[in-house]
């Protein structure tokens, strides 16, 4: 036992020990009863010291067995929020206002019943997103409450502390958004049945006091959700509007991807073509009837973010027919606030490949493999819209403009959406069977020019994405294999192909 005390003890011991000795030495002496008393006196410490040595191993045992069922307890100091520095507030969040925008113009439209939808019962009342604009905040939740009912506004500054008594009553409209006035200071947000229940979800308020878009143009990508994987379709679709003028992606995954489209995904992001939102709920799946919550979070992303937003799925493309997009808006009225684009549809009728191989390529890409087209439709519009000039997109369509805005249809000879839809068990999947479709199928494709500008587009951008290798052991300096254990180092050698083991 290497033990401080012990070792004291011991050295006190061995003095004793010496001192008995020198007592014996001196045994002729006349003082021999008082050396014999100082001998016993010897013994007795001796062993007084063995049997409290013995103890002490006793007592060793005993802590050891004490202090592996003891816990030691530290003491945390918790930081409470309040006392936290004050929040800096920016002159544009320095703002409150006492109502919302055009409050009369939505009771309108409540009137008539526009802008409701109902599903999932009982969800739970949970933000997804918020945005603040000039003249008001608007939370986008993941349920549907009548708006008849009344919900409150709860705001919270950068420490994520309420600010107190700025509560704000609201209703959930249009579909699964609540318009909030703004408060100076508010960096977060939520909304609740009552006026002071606990807070239990919040989310940071987006900037989008601008003072213009910053894109001319961007696509609200339909959801991206399933096992499929799409990563061909969000490469060709987003390559070919790239070649349209459009710049810009707001992207929407459900729950999750699979991780080789979310590497393609990540790179739009990275490269500052997209901004991907994962919405998450509650639900173990979300499906194409979670769609009009990816509508409502991009609309109100998009205001005043984009100035124009083609709203379409990752299956479509706008095709523009007589002369460039940018140039056909410039010569579009300012009061329009939505246009309306016919659309075909071509068949896709094999599954997607699962992963990117060089080899062959070129045939495998969907505008150049699937021809057979049904004629242009007004049935199935697609729509281009102001987010800040229209109100309640559902799905396709915008049923609202605000005062002094119309709706404007495209002519077919000016440009029309591309639908490559799939034939195989999907989502109304018997479309093809209807007469008026197999009756008018014609071979139809994209002048061969542009299609090979897609195509150089979309094969560099699956160069970047999915073209990787080996990390070489010969590429990495000696010392800095050598400094962790082998298993570490994920090389391979580059002259005889084994891992580095
Ligand atoms: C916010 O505005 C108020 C007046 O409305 C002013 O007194 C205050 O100093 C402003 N705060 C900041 C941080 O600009
Ligand atoms: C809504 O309808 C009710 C009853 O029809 C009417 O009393 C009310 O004035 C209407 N409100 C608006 C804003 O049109
Ligand atoms: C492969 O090459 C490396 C580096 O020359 C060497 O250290 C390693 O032992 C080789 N492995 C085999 C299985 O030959």
């Amino acid at each position: 036992m290497c033990n401080p005390i012990h070792n004291e003890l011991d050295w006190i011991g061995l003095r004793c020990v010496s001192l008995h000795l020198t007592t014996v030495k001196d045994a002729k002496s006349p003082f021999r009863g008082y050396r014999f008393r100082v001998s016993l006196v010897a013994i007795f410490i001796i062993i007084s010291l063995a049997f409290y040595q013995f103890e002490f191993v006793k007592f060793t045992k005993y802590e050891d067995e004490f202090y592996s069922k003891f816990v030691e307890i530290d003491t945390v100091m918790a930081q409470d929020p309040q006392s936290l520095l004050p929040c800096n507030v920016d002159s544009w969040n320095n703002v409150t206002l006492e109502d919302i925008s055009f409050k009369d113009v939505r009771a309108d439209w409540k009137n008539k019943s526009l802008g409701s939808w109902q599903n999932f019962e009982d969800a739970a009342l949970r933000p997804i997103s918020a945005f603040v604009y000039e003249h008001e905040i608007v939370v986008v939740t993941a349920k549907y409450i009548k708006f008849d009912k009344p919900l409150y506004c709860r705001y919270f500054d950068c420490n994520h502390v309420e600010l107190h008594g700025t509560a704000f009553q609201s209703t959930m409209f249009p579909y699964s958004a609540v318009y909030c006035a703004r408060r100076a200071g508010a960096n977060h947000i939520t909304v609740t049945r009552t006026i002071d229940e606990p807070v239990e979800f919040t989310v940071p308020i987006v900037n989008r006091v601008l003072s213009k878009p910053v894109h001319e143009i961007s696509v609200c990508v339909g959801p991206i959700y399933g096992a499929e994987s799409r990563w061909l379709e969000i490469v060709e679709t987003t390559e070919h509007h790239i070649l349209m003028g459009i710049q810009h992606f707001y992207f929407t995954v459900f729950n999750q991807v699979d991780t080789y489209t979310r590497r393609l995904l990540d790179d739009y992001e990275q490269s500052g073509n997209a901004k991907v939102t994962v919405i998450q709920t509650e639900y173990k799946h979300m499906d194409w009837m979670f769609h009009m919550m990816q509508i409502t979070d991009c609309f109100f992303r998009a205001r005043h973010h984009s100035k124009w937003i083609l709203n379409v799925d990752i299956d479509e493309r706008l095709v523009m027919t007589r002369m460039p997009l940018h140039s056909y808006l410039r010569t579009i009225p300012e009061d329009v606030g939505d246009i309306s684009f016919s659309s075909k549809r071509v068949q896709r009728t094999e599954n997607l490949p699962s992963i990117f191989t060089p080899e062959g390529f070129e045939r495998e890409v969907l505008f150049t493999k699937y021809q057979k087209t049904n004629s242009m439709s007004y049935m199935e519009m697609k729509v281009l819209l102001r987010p800040d000039k229209t109100e309640g997109l559902f799905y396709h369509w915008v049923w609202a403009r605000y005062p002094g805005f119309r709706t404007m249809m495209i002519p077919k000879t000016v440009g029309y959406v591309r639908h490559y839809r799939t034939t195989l068990p999907s989502l109304a999947a018997n479309w093809v069977k209807s007469k008026l479709v197999t009756d008018n199928l014609r071979n139809n494709r994209l002048d061969a020019r542009f299609e090979e500008k897609l195509m150089v587009a979309v094969v560099r951008r699956l160069k970047l994405v999915y073209e990787q290798r080996d990390m070489w052991c010969e590429e990495i300096p000696w010392w800095i294999l050598r400094m962790m254990e082998r298993s570490n180092y994920n090389c391979i050698w580059k002259v005889n192909g084994t891992r580095f083991a």
